[in-house]
């Protein structure tokens, strides 16, 4: 059977991680039929357009889609097209490897984001001269997915430690109902779980992440403490997510283009790779995205490294040196 990829590079160094992805994938016993898709600065500035209508179809059509990242249209291409995948959760583990500095290096997370509403609604207006307001909608069915979503990851994947993030005693509407929501089905199904305001819960993640595992969040709380995590365990060129929906997926590294190194070739590409890996795991290929997470360890582990790790390899060094461990 060949699963048809929809690959979208975008700008910066998704142009280049996102190749290094591609060969990983190439390498495997696997039958890919990759797809390019143009989306992003560069798009707009030749089409007129951050995300033209054939990389929509594209990505709808395709089994998953790879994304690289965007620079300034970040968010006029990545929240269309995680509308277009269907996707409501957004899944981002942050792990420490051994041999790295990490601050923490006894993190394991993994940040389930709900990933439609929030503050992320886009209801935002200019309602007077230097005022402007924001609508943030939390509504009980998208709660409720997030949760069962965040309650099955992790039984599925063996963490006990469960946390719903919120601020519902500031927030008591759009929270409350947060945190009702995600409460009922801990209950309904039987799980244990803590709750954590969201701000209390960014000071304890970074003095006891090990007191942590997945983090149930709403929007914005699920983007902010997941880029926290990205600095206790090494940076953002580690950090692979997911976007998952109930018919589709895309998967894309945290970080975004990185302007200042892009062009270079020493784009960091563990975190486009563990991605890749993320997208095997959803294709049903738990056993080769768990060949790949053990090969990219094994060469952060011992090199060779990029620069954002106090290496001074390039993005091919270390894309080759994961595929020959394969
Ligand atoms: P960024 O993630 O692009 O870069 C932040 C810092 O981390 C930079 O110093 C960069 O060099 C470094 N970095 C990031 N990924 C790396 C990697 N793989 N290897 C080595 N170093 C890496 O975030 P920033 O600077 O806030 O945004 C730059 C552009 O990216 C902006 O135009 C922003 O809109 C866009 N962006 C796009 C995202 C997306 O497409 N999903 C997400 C975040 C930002
Ligand atoms: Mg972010």
């Amino acid at each position: 059977m060949t699963h048809r990829i929809a690959v979208i590079p975008g700008d910066g160094i998704g142009q280049e991680v996102t190749p290094a992805a591609v060969e990983v994938l190439d390498a495997l016993d696997i039958e890919f039929d990759f797809v390019e898709g143009d989306a992003g600065d560069a798009t707009k500035a030749e089409t007129g357009e951050a995300l033209p209508q054939d990389t929509r179809e594209l990505a709808r059509g395709a089994d998953a889609t790879l994304f690289g990242a965007a620079g300034e249209t970040a968010a006029d291409v990545i929240l269309p097209l995680r509308e277009v995948v269907g996707s409501f959760a957004n899944v981002r583990p942050a792990v420490s490897y051994p041999g790295l500095d990490a601050v923490q290096p006894d993190t394991d997370l993994v940040f389930i984001r709900e990933n439609t509403e929030g503050v992320y609604s886009g209801i935002e207006s200019e309602i007077a001269d230097g005022v402007t307001t924001l609508t943030r909608v939390i509504t009980e069915d998208a709660s409720r997915d997030i949760a069962e979503f965040g309650f099955e990851y992790a039984e599925t994947n063996g963490y006990d430690d469960v946390t719903i993030a919120h601020k519902a005693n500031v927030m008591r509407e759009t929270d409350g109902l947060f945190l009702e929501t995600a409460e009922a089905v801990a209950e309904e199904r039987g799980a244990e779980y803590d709750t954590a305001l969201m701000d209390a819960l960014a000071m304890h993640l970074i003095t006891h992440p090990e007191d942590y595992g997945v983090v149930i969040c709403p929007n914005l709380a699920g983007d902010m403490l997941s880029d926290l995590a990205a600095g206790l365990v090494g940076g953002l060129g580690l950090l692979p997510s997911a976007n998952v929906g109930s018919e589709n997926a895309l998967f894309e590294p945290v970080h975004g283009s990185a302007p200042d190194i892009a062009g270079e070739g020493v784009a960091n590409p563990t975190a486009m790779i563990l991605s890749a890996a993320m997208m095997l795991d959803h294709l049903g290929y738990g056993e080769d995205g768990d060949r790949v997470r053990d090969a990219t360890e094994a060469v952060l582990d011992a090199g060779p490294r990029t620069p954002d790790l106090g290496g001074d390899a390039s993005t091919e060094d270390v894309t080759a040196a994961i595929i020959e461990r394969l």
